[in-house]
């Protein structure tokens, strides 16, 4: 395809150290701010203390239907005009809930995809500053934000172009205290969203060079920075991995490993990088066999861009090779028993990320899958 529409954050500011300009890009925004954060807001105390009548909300664990309710609450009884996120993907989605709830009211569940209403926003969200510290999801440039159903046992997201960063900080150095598994899970994923747009039906030559310098970035960076994470270096590669992986999700479409992670994330509750990245061989085992010469000479592409070698095998190698290396589990020590694949299987082939898989995959497909991820 040659058609494409792009949308992005307001403004990407990218660099080591550039989260000094936190202060000045919340100011221009509002005078009140609300600040979430992961659940030790004292990591950031520095950058906080700098935001005059600056409210804090601490998000622990990933955003639940409650969590989300209660942030937009309190942004409301503190009056705030301008929504910050300096956290994971996991407090950028709540951050960016946060600021569409405050102003649209109502409950997450109205505008949920798949288990809710799925309404659209139609008054504009808070402005919204995203300052991620994990090199991960690229959820500073996505327009959507990840939340948990327990009642479904589901994430599910809330989308809307309004939902965009006004401005978007990323600096490499916040990630730098990021323990080994957070930069290993958080970077595979990156990967495989720089990944599944590139071989998606709905590939683009936009997002595809997006996807192509982020493949690069990772097979440079992940592992060093896996094994040193205060190499700043390492740690710049993984992050513009991140953000490419965020601009191109949000501008084409993902596939079937995001497809799982939806349900089997709100199933297991696993992380959501260790879901992707384990079921990643199985899924691009099947889209090999069962996809067009274009799709298997895409999945060439991307094994030349990690390993010089264009080959689809070369990318299964350097996968199996590298998620040994990073300690990434199967997905039965994740949580995941025999029991469960039906229900996820199912929800996975209803799952909207599913549609941008290159290859048509059934319920039974995907249970085959989840099986050989086990
Ligand atoms: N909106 C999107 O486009 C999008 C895309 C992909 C994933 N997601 C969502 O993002 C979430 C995953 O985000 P994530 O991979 O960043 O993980 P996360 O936000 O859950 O963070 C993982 C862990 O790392 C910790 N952490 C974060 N930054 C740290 C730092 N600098 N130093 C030390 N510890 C730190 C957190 O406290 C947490 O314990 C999931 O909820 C997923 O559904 C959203």
């Amino acid at each position: 395809m040659t058609d494409f529409t792009f949308a992005t954050a307001g403004r990407i500011s990218f660099g080591v150290g550039r989260r000094s300009e936190l202060a000045a890009a919340v100011a221009g925004l509002g005078s009140r701010p609300f600040v979430c954060t992961g659940s030790d807001p004292s990591r950031h105390e520095d950058l906080i203390d700098r935001l005059p009548e600056a409210a804090s909300f601490a998000v622990r664990g990933e955003p639940t239907m409650d969590v989300v309710r209660a942030g937009a609450q309190a942004a409301r009884e503190h009056g705030a005009d301008v929504v910050v996120g300096l956290g994971g993907g996991a407090v950028l989605d709540a951050a960016k809930i946060i600021a569409a709830l405050a102003t649209n009211g109502g409950d997450p569940m109205d505008y949920a995809e798949v288990i809710g209403k799925g309404q659209p926003l139609t008054v504009p969200c808070l402005p919204f500053v995203a300052v991620p510290t994990t090199s991960g999801t690229g959820s500073e440039v996505t327009a959507n934000g990840v939340v948990t159903s327990t009642e479904h046992r589901v994430k599910v997201s809330l989308r809307s172009p309004s939902m965009l960063a006004r401005v978007a900080i990323v600096d490499p150095e916040l990630t730098v205290g990021c323990p080994p598994s957070v930069t290993a899970h958080a970077g595979l994923d990156a990967l495989v969203q720089c990944i599944e747009p590139f071989v998606s039906a709905f590939a683009n030559p936009l997002v595809d060079g997006f996807c192509r310098e982020g493949i690069r970035r990772a097979a440079t960076g992940l592992r060093r920075a896996f094994d040193d994470g205060t190499d700043l270096a390492a740690r710049t590669d993984v992050a513009l991995c991140s953000l490419l992986s965020g601009l191109a999700l949000a501008n084409g479409k993902l596939g079937a490993a995001h497809g799982i992670a939806g349900p089997l994330g709100g199933y297991i509750g696993a992380p959501h990088g260790a879901i992707t990245a384990s079921v990643m061989v199985a899924v691009c085992e099947f889209n090999i066999a069962h996809g067009s010469d274009e799709t298997r000479s895409r999945y060439a592409e991307v094994g030349e861009l990690l390993t010089g070698n264009r080959h689809p095998e070369a990318l299964l190698d350097w996968w199996n090779e590298t998620t040994a290396e990073l300690g990434v589990e199967g997905l039965a020590a994740l949580g995941l028993t025999e029991d469960g694949i039906p229900t996820v299987a199912e929800a996975a082939a209803k799952a909207s990320s599913t549609k941008g898989n290159p290859v048509p995959v059934s319920a039974d497909d995907f249970a085959g899958i989840l099986r050989r991820s086990l």
